[in-house]
């Protein structure tokens, strides 16, 4: 029987979610299809990741009335891509929460080491008063989820959410050691890593499927 998922972690086990996701794994899905059910699975993900998201009233005219509606203020939320492959959520989440600003960190894998190298960090301004979600398909080691997050709280932002489509046991571990306030939204905790920092049994290279560059 499988260990039990560390208590900050959110299995999506939507049948929407698990069954395109299944359809990215497949090695014979197109850069295209990869990249459309990305997106797609992105929105869904959003939807979970945002289900307690605060409202605030707000008082609008419908053509019979006065009312008062519930709204989002969804320029408080920042998402947060982790280079490249980060971006292909970024469409998806955006389709649902339009109003929210983008930051992207660049960071890549050291072959050798597998550890995180910052290359680039642009946020918006007044991360004090935003609530986060960083983005990345793989939470593989963990190093580059870590890594941001790391650098992320010296922001002092007011919350910090994590989602990515896949992980993995030991993924899971090295973020909840690190980061055990961070909750992390994933809709697959896959077997292992393998000696090459690769999920198994994965979808391959993330960044590498979305933009085609295998
Ligand atoms: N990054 C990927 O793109 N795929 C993996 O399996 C692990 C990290």
């Amino acid at each position: 029987m499988s260990s039990p998922l560390p208590p900050n972690v959110h299995l999506v086990d939507h049948p929407l979610v698990q069954h395109k996701l299944t359809l990215m794994r497949n090695k014979t899905a197109s850069t295209n299809s990869f990249r459309r059910l990305l997106a797609e699975l992105a929105s869904l993900m959003t939807y979970e990741v945002t289900r307690d998201m605060a409202l605030q009233d707000v008082q609008i005219e419908t053509p019979l009335e006065t009312m008062t509606g519930k709204m989002i203020d969804g320029k408080k939320l920042v998402f947060v891509s982790i280079l490249r492959a980060g971006n292909g959520i970024l469409e998806g989440m955006l389709n649902v929460v339009p109003g929210a600003r983008v930051g992207h960190v660049g960071l890549y894998r050291d072959p050798k080491t597998l550890h995180p190298v910052e290359y680039y960090f642009k946020m918006p301004q007044e991360m004090d008063a935003r609530d986060i979600i960083v983005v990345d398909p793989m939470l593989a080691t963990g190093n580059s989820a870590i890594a941001a997050v790391d650098r992320l709280k010296k922001l002092n932002p007011k919350s910090i959410k994590f989602v990515c489509l896949l992980t993995c046991p030991e993924g899971l571990k090295a973020m909840h050691d690190a980061h055990p306030d961070v909750p992390v939204y994933t809709a697959a905790v896959d077997r292992q890593l393998n000696d090459h920092g690769y999920i198994l049994p994965g979808l391959g290279d993330a960044g590498d499927r979305i933009f085609g560059t295998q």
